[in-house]
């Protein structure tokens, strides 16, 4: 049986974080799908479909295992319709531990067949978040290196856009 696992998240935008994660959890499972919450509460950055097209720029030639998908609703029940057996996501710290636990539990609650499997961050992205990528980029300071060489450039093309 192949093992496939879900990496979900909003990746408004994709770091370099996110990319750590998904090459640790090619690592583990045969497939991995990169799920985009649709969330139409958060003013993100990026559409839906901006992001989708970007991950899968970005992520499609170097992880041939991956696919990229978007979801609405309950985590869990995507997860089933996926056949996926687990939920990836990356932890940096004590703190995202201690965000993550409820939502493991809970996701257990509604579902235990669903496992999540929690990855430890590289040192050297262990600090990087969507949202500081967006303060840091929106006050004029550099990101170069934090996230993908593409989404730099999309970023700086939404400015230019006026956007
Ligand atoms: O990268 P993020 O924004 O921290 O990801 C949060 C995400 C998408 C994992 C979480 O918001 C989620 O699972 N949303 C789907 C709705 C759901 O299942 N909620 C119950 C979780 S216990």
């Amino acid at each position: 049986m192949s093992r496939r696992a879900i990496y979900p998240g909003t990746f408004d935008p994709l770091t370099n974080g996110h990319v750590d994660i998904i090459a640790r959890a090619c690592h583990l499972f045969d497939e991995v799908i990169v799920a985009i919450l649709v969330n139409p509460g958060k003013q993100p950055m990026f559409t839906v479909d901006e992001r989708v097209e970007m991950l899968n720029e970005e992520l499609g030639p170097r992880f041939p295992r991956v696919r990229i998908e978007t979801f609405e609703g309950l985590l869990v029940d995507y997860a089933m319709k996926c056949e996926a057996q687990a939920i990836i996501r990356g932890v940096r710290s004590v703190k995202d531990y201690e965000y993550e636990l409820p939502m493991i539990l809970m996701n257990r609650r509604l579902n235990p067949l669903v496992e999540t499997v929690l990855l430890v961050a590289a040192e050297d992205t262990s600090y990087i978040s969507s949202s500081l990528i967006k303060e840091v980029f929106s006050l004029g300071g550099t990101i170069d290196g934090l996230v993908p060489d593409l989404i730099v450039e999309r970023m700086n093309n939404k400015i230019r856009a006026g956007l």
